[in-house]
């Protein structure tokens, strides 16, 4: 018996990084069940083969989350499968990266549409089904950005967002037993970091108390303990798993 057995969850952008390694947390923590929804469908299914799914059922579905009518239709293929949704990651996300003086508005829209009506589009959905069997849990991916960081204006605004967000349904949810929290993981090594140049890392570095780069599974076993039970009485928080760097 792990902390998330008898669950069914819902991960977005599960195919890699941070993501993935939800995924991965989720079954090693006894989740009956995973939906694991990603724009890049091929991205999911290599990452599912290799898994060892003896004690869980996996669905990868392909998903643009920023895009409503994929996103109901993913939820309804969800229900239909697993007939529950307890737990909701909202962790699709994207950068566009540039000083805001350069930042075209094609790179503003495309940020806050996956980032937060990604995340308000798969709420709009599961809210209403968790307030039916009054429990869930959600846990939103905001990030160290969310409190300013040079070059990404668009991404941060999105993940700031996204702690309001939490912040107010963790209010109205919490009547109808759906807990709600945000991770906000540092600067951590996944392939949206490994095109940030190499002056900027130093930059970086010198601010991680720990002095490294953060790894996926130290964000996901965040996740997956404000996913559990073990979370029960703590909403509308937001954790940073950042090696120290504070807000
Ligand atoms: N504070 C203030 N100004 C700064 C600065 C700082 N820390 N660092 C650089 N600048 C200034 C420079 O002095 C320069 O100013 P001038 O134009 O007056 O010369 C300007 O910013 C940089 O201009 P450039 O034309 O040289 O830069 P660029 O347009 O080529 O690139 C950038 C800018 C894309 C933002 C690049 O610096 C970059 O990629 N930065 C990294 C952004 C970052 O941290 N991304 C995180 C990715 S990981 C992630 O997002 C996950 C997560 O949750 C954290």
């Amino acid at each position: 018996m792990g902390k998330l057995s008898g669950k069914y969850a819902i991960v977005t952008g599960g195919g890699k990084g941070i993501g993935e390694s939800i995924v991965k947390c989720f079954i090693k923590d006894g989740i009956n069940g995973i939906a694991v929804l990603d724009y890049d469908l091929s991205l999911v299914e290599d990452m599912v083969s290799k898994l060892d799914k003896a004690t869980v059922e996996v669905l990868p579905i392909k998903c643009d989350v920023s895009n409503e009518k994929q996103v109901e239709a993913a939820v309804s293929q969800v229900v239909e499968r697993f007939q529950s949704i307890d737990i909701l990651v909202n962790n699709a996300g994207i950068t566009r990266d540039s000083m805001f003086h350069k930042m075209p508005n094609e790179s503003w829209d495309a940020v806050l549409n996956v980032n937060l009506k990604g995340a308000y589009n798969l709420c709009k959905y599961v809210v209403p089904i968790m307030r039916k069997n009054a429990y869930g849990r959600i846990v939103n991916i905001s990030s160290i950005s969310a409190f300013g960081n040079v070059g990404q204006a668009n991404y941060s605004a999105s993940k700031a967002a996204l702690i309001g967000f939490s912040k107010t349904l963790a209010k109205e949810g919490g009547p109808k037993n759906i807990i709600v929290n945000c991770v906000a993981p540092g600067f951590i090594e996944t392939d949206m970091y490994k095109d940030v140049p190499k002056e900027i890392i130093e930059e970086h570095m010198k601010l991680i108390p720990v002095r490294r780069l953060g790894q996926p599974n130290e964000v996901a076993k965040a996740v997956s303990f404000f996913s559990s039970d073990d979370a029960s009485f703590i909403s509308g928080q937001c954790l940073l798993v950042s090696g120290g760097v504070s807000a």
